[in-house]
């Protein structure tokens, strides 16, 4: 019988193509969504692309721990991946009571329901702003953590820790980090993708936003960092290559391949981009012009930051492979698709 994994903000960005790719591999796949931060529109497009119309949506909010234990009562669950959290840098700033309930509060219920049913696989979506200003790049797994410089930081850091401990502490919880370098790009089908709400935080939607008329300009925020065009360099992974290694990542704890019982892996390229390269890509790749400008630097903007992916392309036999190009001819194609274009 297939497998079945539980996907908590399985309607959003990533959880969408998450839920496309395990669909894909031959899961089953329960989704859970409170619709806080999304529409219907992903999960009608994954439903497109899958060809499946049977897969069950709950609409809850896994704060609710009513909700999270009949989520697993009614549902024969082998692995969870868990997404459902907030993830806006500055209004975590701004609300961090709200964040910490809402990012802690939720990852508990899961867990707490997980060992209930005498163990679970949980896999729970990190980020590589667990890293902070690293001294040495790329980035490894073993590259010591900093404090964070936001409360959505230290929930990432906080919730990497509570499933450590818990896996420490519960028979037959098992858990995996993985740590998101910056997700970018959509879905090749051009049915799912990132739908922010609001003014774009993040560099792709901006310019996207940008280049279709909805923004007039992109302020790229400093050139005076000292890299070799003065932009801030990142390592920005496909959605898609990103969607992938969760199902790596599922396998191996479904496969009973993991060494140890929690395990963090790096979810990037390897390939540092600055934002100029990002946009001078996007202008070619898509024929076009698009409106920018230079402002000063972003407070809160680490300088450089890529990974080291070693460890996932051996142990998950997993490794990007779509090239930035590639990724920002399908950004594009999703927002006119937005556009109705
Ligand atoms: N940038 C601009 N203009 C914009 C938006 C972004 O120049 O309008 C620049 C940023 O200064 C940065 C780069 O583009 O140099 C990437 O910025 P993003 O906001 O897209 O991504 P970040 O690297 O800041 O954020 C990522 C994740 C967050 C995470 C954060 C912490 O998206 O979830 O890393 O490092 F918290």
């Amino acid at each position: 019988m297939a497998k079945r994994v539980l996907v908590s903000g399985g309607a959003g960005y990533i959880g969408s193509h998450v839920t496309v790719e395990l669909i894909n591999a031959g899961y089953e796949v329960v989704v859970a969504d409170n619709l806080s931060n999304c529409d219907m529109t992903c999960f009608e497009g994954v439903k497109k692309i899958t060809g499946r119309d049977d897969i069950p949506f709950y609409q809850v909010d896994c704060c609710d721990p009513d909700a999270v234990a009949g989520l697993f009562a009614e549902n024969e669950i082998d692995a969870v991946i868990h997404f459902a959290a907030f993830k806006a840098v500055g209004e975590s700033v701004a609300e961090p009571i709200m964040y910490y309930r809402n990012n802690l509060v939720s990852f508990l219920n899961i867990l707490e329901e997980s060992r209930k049913q005498g163990g679970c696989n949980v896999l729970f979506s990190s980020s590589a702003t667990v890293y902070g200003e690293a001294e040495v790049l790329p980035v490894t797994e073993q590259t010591p953590r900093l404090p964070a410089t936001s409360p959505y930081g230290n929930t990432k850091q906080m919730c990497e820790d509570i499933l450590r401990d818990s896996v420490a502490a519960y028979k037959g919880v098992k858990g995996i980090a993985l740590r998101y370098f910056n997700p970018i790009g959509a879905h090749p089908s051009a049915l799912i993708g990132e739908l922010p709400r609001g003014v774009p935080n993040n560099l792709v939607p901006f310019i996207t936003q940008t280049a279709i008329g909805k923004r007039e300009c992109l302020s790229i925020f400093g050139n005076d960092y000292p890299t070799e065009d003065g932009t801030c360099l990142r390592d920005y992974i496909d959605v898609v290559d990103l969607a992938k290694a969760h199902v790596a990542a599922v396998a191996r704890m479904l496969d009973g391949k993991m060494k140890e019982d929690y395990e963090i892996f790096n979810v990037g390229t390897g390939r540092p981009v600055s934002v100029s390269e990002l946009v001078n890509a996007f202008e070619k790749v898509n024929e076009l012009k698009l409106n920018y400008k230079y402002v000063d630097r972003r407070p809160g903007d680490v300088m450089a930051i890529w990974a080291d992916t070693t460890r996932a392309n051996e142990e998950l036999g997993w490794k990007a492979e779509r090239s930035v190009e590639d990724t920002l001819a399908s950004a594009w194609a999703w927002e006119k698709h937005l556009a109705g274009k």
